[in-house]
């Protein structure tokens, strides 16, 4: 059995009104991922992003890092796998991380708050069925999703945040409550953030396939782990980010 740790939530573009990424700071985020000892990293980019849809095509059809494409994400030449995904911020603020296949998730609407949870659930069972919705940072001010009943019908997994990591419990017993599992998310925008908060997965195989990945999320195989370091990390990343946008 390989233990596969993956950090299930991350952004690669710097904001969400930049439309080229740049590719120079994206591969320091991917190869800080790889050093943190991650072997796989979900690109959970805004959907409502304007380099949204580039990012994605670039990384998973083009393959501008020039890996291999396989097992439904790209193999880079270090060894790390990524995998598609996006998140969406729903009609009520929520905000969602959808892992589904690349086609599915590129015909999303990118309009932020066109989707509630039931039409987002709606759309990707039309498509397809091979998704997981993870519920991102709940208890945030604005992005509660106050019927817990219904939102536990609809998500895989409840994440444990790394900027709301203080609170990890209540993240924790949400998930119990719904015997839910819970995964963990950086979040990171910057390299400095990349890995702390992440999923760990138990399976064989050197790589783990993005549908085994979706499968272990609705299975609720998988456990957060939150980093020693995580507050030091979400800190040092906001000053650079801060001076990085300036
Ligand atoms: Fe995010």
């Amino acid at each position: 059995m390989k233990l596969h740790s993956i950090d299930t939530h991350v952004h690669l573009l710097v904001s969400k009104k930049q439309n080229e990424p740049d590719w120079v700071e994206i591969k320091k985020i991917l190869d800080m991922a790889y050093e943190a000892g991650l072997t796989a990293v979900c690109v959970t980019e805004h959907a409502e992003s304007a380099g949204y849809r580039q990012l994605m095509k670039s990384l998973f059809e083009d393959n501008v890092y020039n890996g291999q494409l396989a097992e439904g994400g790209v193999i880079l030449p270090s060894g790390l796998m990524l995998y598609p995904g996006a998140e969406v911020q729903l009609s009520n603020g929520t905000n969602v991380g959808v892992h589904a296949p690349l086609q599915t998730l590129m015909e999303l609407n990118t309009t932020a708050g066109f989707y509630s949870l039931d039409e987002l659930e709606d759309y990707l069972q039309k498509v397809g069925k091979t998704f997981a919705l993870v519920a991102h940072h709940i208890y945030w001010e604005g992005k509660t999703f106050p019927d817990h009943d219904r939102l536990a019908e609809v998500v895989s997994a409840i994440e444990v945040p790394a900027k709301d990591s203080r609170n990890s419990d209540k993240y924790r017993s949400l998930a119990e409550k719904y015997a839910l599992p819970n995964t963990g998310g950086s979040d990171a925008h910057t390299f400095i953030q990349i890995g702390a908060c992440y999923t760990q997965v138990q399976q064989d195989g050197e790589h783990l396939s993005h549908e085994a990945f979706i499968s272990s999320l609705r299975e609720g195989s998988c456990m957060a782990q939150v980093s020693p370091a995580v507050e030091r990390l979400v800190t040092t990343s906001k000053l650079y980010r801060k001076h990085q946008m300036a």
